[in-house]
């Protein structure tokens, strides 16, 4: 193979949702944040007691939905709002979680199969790993919308490189600040991200981010969380539409403009994981792993399957044929043509 062929194939595999940098550094400032008893129970979950057991498997949902097995997960790596941005934002459930399902009916299936108790460690195991990976997902403004197959078909430049909106938000961005994809990339991130919200610039804003979260309400949650990701498609990711994305190399007046956005998202996405999971802690573990009774468990067996959780079956809408046409992908492929300088 020549060396062009062997970079863009790198290039192609290396595209995942957030990348493989993003999802590793929102693994890392949640388990900054986990309480020490939600640590363990995690990594037992995981059995992986190193100082990576979230940030390692933070991608695995990434690779999954290209498998056979996998493949009815692809939906829930985004939710596609049907909007019209840049003139009006918004994200509504029912019409927009399709019957294949979606990010935030994935956050209410996997949060009820992690904490239920009466699952095989393998099926809790792979309910923590997609709520690892969805949390990040849905801070990506990208993931929370459905114009253009969530920008995968705006095809733009970015540092020489011709690729589509979707992937510079996932991948190239971040990587463009960090100068990498490593686990120890994404960990130093992730401290500079928890010290500014210890000490810096989030420190009043962190509050904030998880401000209502409730497992008695995950879809409530869930959609605020998608929705306010899903504000800055009109008010950061395309303020002016997307011919002024189109003009040149969005590097780097475009980048700086929402470098910041990335990092927020980042930043966010760690800490509302953290707060989630030491609540499913709390509420469902602790109490089984106490004798306690649960009260859940006199009550009627909840559909394991989730198939009450998604809204109500409507006809396909032409946003989700644009989607049916990606086979049910959140991603592109990324770059697709060799880097010209
Ligand atoms: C846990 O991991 C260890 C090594 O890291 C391995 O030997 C063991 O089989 C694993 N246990 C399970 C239940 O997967
Ligand atoms: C819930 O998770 C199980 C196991 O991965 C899956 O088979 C089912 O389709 C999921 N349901 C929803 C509504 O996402
Ligand atoms: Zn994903």
């Amino acid at each position: 193979m020549s060396k062009i062929a062997l970079a863009t194939l790198a290039t192609l595999q290396g595209a995942h949702a957030w990348g493989v940098l993003g999802h590793a550094t929102v693994a890392y400032v949640a388990q900054h944040y986990l309480n020490a008893a939600t640590a363990s129970w995690a990594q037992g979950v995981l059995n992986d007691t190193s100082s990576s057991y979230l940030a390692s498997i933070a991608s695995w949902a990434d690779t999954y939905r290209t498998t056979a097995a996998g493949k009815f997960s692809a939906p829930f790596h985004f939710i596609d709002a049907q909007d019209s941005p840049p003139s009006s934002c918004n994200v509504d459930y029912d019409r927009d979680c399709g019957s294949a399902g979606c990010s935030i009916s994935a956050m209410a299936n996997y949060t009820q199969r992690v904490g239920d108790g009466r699952l095989s460690a393998a099926n809790v195991a792979e309910a923590l790993k997609f709520l690892v990976h969805f949390v990040g997902d849905m801070t990506q403004p990208l993931h929370d919308e459905a114009y253009e197959v969530g920008g995968n078909d705006i095809a733009v430049k970015f540092q020489g490189y011709n690729d589509n909106l979707h992937a510079d938000w996932d991948t190239y961005i971040p990587e463009a600040l960090i100068g990498g994809d490593s686990l120890a990339d994404a960990q130093s991130w992730a401290s500079s991200l928890v010290s500014d919200i210890a000490s810096g610039a989030y420190k009043s804003q962190a509050a904030g981010w998880i401000k209502g979260d409730t497992l008695g309400d995950v879809i409530g949650t869930a959609t605020r969380w998608a929705s306010d990701a899903n504000a800055l498609v009109c008010t950061v990711v395309m303020p002016n539409g997307v011919a002024a994305l189109q003009q040149g190399d969005l590097y780097p007046t475009y980048y700086d403009a929402v470098i910041g956005t990335v990092e927020l998202q980042i930043a966010k996405g760690g800490y509302r994981l953290a707060n989630w999971l030491n609540m499913v802690y709390a509420s469902n573990i602790a109490k089984r792993e106490a004798g306690s009774v649960d009260a859940r468990d006199a009550s009627p067996l909840p559909d394991l399957l989730g198939r009450d959780l998604l809204p109500a079956a409507r006809p396909a809408t032409r946003a989700q044929l644009a989607r049916a046409a990606m086979e049910g992908s959140c991603c592109g492929s990324g770059r697709e043509h060799e880097h010209k300088h």
